[in-house]
């Protein structure tokens, strides 16, 4: 074999070898890529820091550890938004949050800011992180249907019969995991304030998450339909339509929630 031919199997086993550690990697679940290059981390750890020497050298300048309150970050900055854009702005510099590191969309909202309905999701996933607009994939049309069929849209002009639509969290958890607690306190002066900035009449919260929220509460399946209180306006836990899709039989349940929803909207 010449040198050309053994370079063209050095390539070619390159490009199995590159084909097949793709395909584990997706296999065990990796979906995206979140930086150009590998991290080694047991190169990471043997580089730890050293422990200190017995007798270490006085320093100069003592080093300050500054611990930062992200959520009492996050609330001034809510706090401070007087407007809608005034709000997707701060959030969009907010940086206290790793998920955003992830993310290629702040998803703020979408809607009608006017309407007498807000609902609240979860989190985007992969169309809406792509998109910047949340329930835009298979789930969001199902939402969409559903709030339909009880005459409400996201697209009506007229406030009587529009909807205002938005999640706990404006970035995308990696590979759709749910929010963690930390995650859902950091962001949630921000989702009270875009609540107050559109002050509807009625919130309709979609699963465990928004549920979790706004009321500490767990159990979606046991709160759905039952109309509480919460930021001082009613409202209505029902069951996500991602959950819908998997569990086709508790359409029957939510139909019951719309209903009720449109009987308190009259
Ligand atoms: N699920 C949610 O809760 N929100 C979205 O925006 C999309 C899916």
């Amino acid at each position: 074999m010449g040198i050309a031919a053994d370079l063209a199997d050095d390539i070619a086993g390159d490009w199995h070898a590159a084909l097949a550690a793709l395909a584990w990697q997706v296999e065990s679940g990796a979906d995206e890529v979140i930086v150009d290059a590998p991290v080694n981390r047991y190169e990471l750890a043997v580089q730890a820091p050293k422990p200190a020497a017995t007798n270490p050298a006085p320093q100069a300048t003592p080093a300050v550890l500054v611990q930062v309150d992200a959520a009492a970050v996050a609330r001034a900055a809510a706090n401070a938004a007087r407007s809608l854009d005034d709000l997707r702005a701060a959030m969009i510099g907010f940086d206290h949050c790793d998920l955003k590191k992830g993310a290629r969309n702040t998803v703020f909202a979408d809607g009608n800011p006017a309407a007498r309905v807000l609902i609240l999701g979860e989190a985007p996933g992969a169309d809406e992180d792509r998109e910047g607009r949340p329930f835009v994939g298979r789930a969001g049309q199902l939402l969409d249907k559903m709030f339909a069929a009880i005459g409400l849209s996201r697209t009506s002009p007229d406030a009587a019969t529009a909807l205002y639509i938005t999640n706990v969290l404006p970035w995308r958890p990696p590979g759709n995991r749910d929010p963690e607690p930390a995650e859902i306190a950091m962001m949630l002066p921000f989702v009270e304030r875009h609540i107050a900035l559109v002050d509807p009449e009625v919130i309709v919260v979609v699963g465990n998450t928004p549920l979790f929220a706004l009321t500490g509460q767990k159990g979606i399946l046991r709160a759905r339909g039952n109309w509480t209180t919460a930021l001082g306006k009613p409202m209505l836990p029902m069951t996500h339509p991602a959950y819908l899709l998997r569990n086709p039989a508790a359409k029957r349940e939510a139909w019951a929630d719309l209903l009720s929803l449109k009987a308190r909207l009259s």
